[in-house]
C-alpha cells in the first residue's frame, strides 16, 4: 500500500517501539497456540502506549489472553467463510454487510477482554472482528492479508489510514536502486545463475544481467522434471534478453538415478535440491572468481521454508530448504522480499515479454512433486503427457488465462476400471486447477464441466495405465497447492 513498515520479533518489540514509536502496530498471525510452552508473547506495556493495534488471528488471540479474555481450542476453521459485519465505523468502512473471509485457525477467543465490542461474526466464530475504539485496539480472527478475503485490503487500509492516520501512496519499485544494490554487493566477482526459465528466475536473471553484464553466468540444468517447452525457451529466447547464452547441463538420467527409491516428499525435495547444487558447483568450478549463486527466491518461498523465526515449516521449496549446509557460494536473492505480483511488475519494467512474466509458476522440483511415491522413467513419461494434455485443453478452451496454475498429479492410488470389456486396475490421475494472486492462498477453479469432461476423456484414453480421473476441490489453506 506504499506504507513503510518493519517486521520486529515480539521479544524485542518494546525496546524498538520506545525508541522509534510507530503510527500503528500489527500483531501478526502464527502457527502457535497461546497455551503452548514457548509460544510467542509480548510485553503487556504495548497496550498502554496509546499506539493503535490490530491483532490478526494468533495476534488477536494473544492480545485477548493478555488483556484478560479467554482463548480455547476446538473451534477450528480452515478456508473461506461468510462474515457478517455489524459495525462499519473504522475497520469496516466501505465494506459490505456480508463478505467472504479466509480463516485458518485451531483456537478461538471464547471470552472478550473488558471493553471490547463485536464488529463482525462468522457462523462459527462470534468474535471474528472486535474493537475497543478508544484506545484503538482491534482484533480479527480471519486473515485480511490474504487475497481471498474479499475486503481484506480495504480493512488493512482502513486500519492504516482511518485508525493510524497514515497516508497510502502508490508502491514504487525502484529498478535503478535494485540494480545499484546488486552491483555494489557483487563488485568484481562473478555470479552463477540458477536459471529455470520461470518467471522468478527470469526476472532475477535479467535484473542481474542488467546490473553486471558478462560477470553473470546463467546455467540451466535440464533435469527432465520441467515442462518440455522450457528447454526450447531457454535456447531460443533468453540469450537475447540476457546478452549471453545459457549453459545447458543435460542431467535427466542423473536426476532419475537420484530419485530411485525416494518416496518421502521432503526427502524428494532435498535430494533434488542437493543434486541441483552439486551440478552448479561442478559448473562453477570451471569458472574463475564465482562467488555468488543467484536464486529467484521470492518472499512466499521464503515464508514456506520457515524464513522467519516464528513461521511454520510447511515444505522445503527446493531453492531454499534444499540447500546443503556447506554451500560454497554466497546467495544472491534480489527478489527475496517481493511477492509474485511485485515480481511480475519488476519483470515488465525490465522489458520481459508478457508470456514470460505471466506464465504459470512451475515448482523447482517439477514433476517429481506431482508424482506421489517413487519417480520412475515410466511414471514421469505419463505425468509429462498428462500435464501437457491439461495445459493444452485449458489453452484451447480459453480457460488458461483465467487461472493461476493447472497440472496433473499421478496420485499413486490405484482403482478398478473396465477397459475393452475386461477388468483393468490402474493409477488414478488428479487434476489441480487453482486461482491465486500471491501463492499464499488459493481457491480451486470453477472450470466449466465440458472442459473437465474433455480432460477426463483424453486422460483415460491417451495416458497409458490410467483408470480414473479426479478433480481436486480443496482450497489453500488447508491444502497446499502442490500435493507434495
Ligand atoms: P504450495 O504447494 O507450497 O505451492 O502451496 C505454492 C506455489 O509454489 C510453487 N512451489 C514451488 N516453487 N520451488 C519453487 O520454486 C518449490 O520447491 C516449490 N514447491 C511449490 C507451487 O507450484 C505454487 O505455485
Amino acid at each position: 500500500m506504499g506504507i513503510s513498515m518493519q517486521i520486529i520479533d515480539p521479544d524485542h518489540a518494546i525496546g524498538v517501539i520506545k525508541t522509534q514509536p510507530p503510527a500503528g502496530i500489527i500483531l501478526s498471525g502464527g502457527p502457535a497456540s497461546v497455551y503452548e510452552p514457548g509460544a510467542p508473547s509480548i510485553d503487556k506495556q504495548i497496550f498502554k502506549m496509546g499506539i493503535p493495534i490490530l491483532g490478526i488471528c494468533y495476534g488477536w488471540q494473544l492480545m485477548a489472553q493478555l488483556l484478560g479474555g479467554k482463548v480455547e481450542s476446538g473451534k477450528k476453521e480452515y478456508g473461506p467463510t461468510n462474515l457478517v459485519t455489524k459495525d462499519f465505523h473504522d475497520l469496516f468502512y466501505g465494506s459490505p454487510k456480508r463478505s467472504v473471509v479466509f480463516e485458518s485457525h485451531g483456537d478461538s477467543v471464547m471470552k472478550l477482554p473488558t471493553g471490547f465490542i463485536v464488529l463482525a461474526s462468522t457462523p462459527s466464530v462470534e468474535y471474528a472482528a472486535v474493537g475497543f475504539p478508544i484506545p484503538k485496539m482491534y482484533g480479527v480472527q480471519f486473515h485480511p492479508e490474504v487475497h481471498h478475503t474479499r475486503f481484506g485490503k480495504q480493512l488493512l487500509e482502513n486500519f492504516s489510514t482511518r485508525i493510524c492516520g497514515l497516508a497510502v501512496k502508490p508502491v514504487r519499485l525502484d529498478l535503478q536502486a535494485m540494480i545499484s544494490e546488486i552491483k555494489e554487493k557483487v563488485g568484481s566477482k562473478k555470479v552463477i545463475g540458477a536459471f529455470s526459465g520461470g518467471t522468478d528466475s527470469s526476472v532475477a536473471g535479467v535484473l542481474v544481467a542488467r546490473a553486471i553484464g558478462k560477470q553473470f553466468i546463467p546455467v540451466y540444468i535440464d533435469s527432465g522434471l520441467m515442462r518440455d517447452e522450457t528447454l526450447q525457451r531457454i535456447k531460443n529466447t533468453f540469450p537475447k534478453l540476457l546478452g549471453t547464452s545459457v549453459r545447458i547441463i543435460h542431467a535427466r538420467e542423473q536426476f532419475l538415478q537420484t530419485l530411485k527409491g525416494v518416496t518421502d516428499p521432503e526427502q524428494k525435495r532435498k535430494v533434488i535440491g542437493k543434486l541441483y547444487i552439486d551440478l552448479f558447483q561442478a559448473e562453477a568450478s570451471k569458472h574463475q572468481d564465482v562467488e555468488f549463486l543467484l536464486q529467484g527466491t521470492t518472499y512466499a518461498d521464503f515464508i514456506h521454508s520457515q524464513g522467519t523465526k516464528r513461521s511454520a515449516h510447511i515444505k522445503s521449496h527446493h531453492n531454499v530448504g534444499g540447500l546443503p549446509k556447506d554451500l560454497k557460494f554466497k546467495l544472491l536473492e534480489p527478489l527475496r522480499y517481493f511477492y509474485t505480483d511485485e515480481v511480475r511488475k519488476i519483470g515488465l519494467k525490465l522489458g520481459l515479454a508478457k508470456e514470460v512474466v505471466f506464465q504459470q509458476p512451475f515448482p523447482g522440483p517439477g514433476h517429481a512433486v506431482r508424482i506421489m511415491g517413487e519417480v520412475t522413467a515410466e511414471r514421469l513419461a505419463k505425468q509429462v503427457l498428462a500435464d501437457s494434455i491439461v495445459v493444452e485443453e485449458m489453452q484451447k478452451s480459453g480457460q488458461y488465462a483465467k487461472i493461476f496454475q493447472c497440472w496433473s498429479i499421478m496420485t499413486g492410488a490405484n482403482s478398478t476400471a473396465v477397459k475393452g470389456d475386461g477388468r483393468f486396475y490402474g493409477e488414478v490421475i488428479a487434476i489441480r486447477i487453482v486461482k491465486s494472486k500471491d501463492r499464499m492462498t488459493a481457491d480451486w477453479a470453477r472450470v466449466p464441466y465440458k472442459v473437465l469432461a474433455k480432460l477426463s476423456t483424453r486422460l483415460v484414453n491417451e495416458v497409458p495405465g490410467i483408470s480414473r480421473v479426479v478433480y481436486d476441490i480443496t482450497t489453500k489453506p488447508p491444502a497446499t497447492m502442490e500435493w507434495e
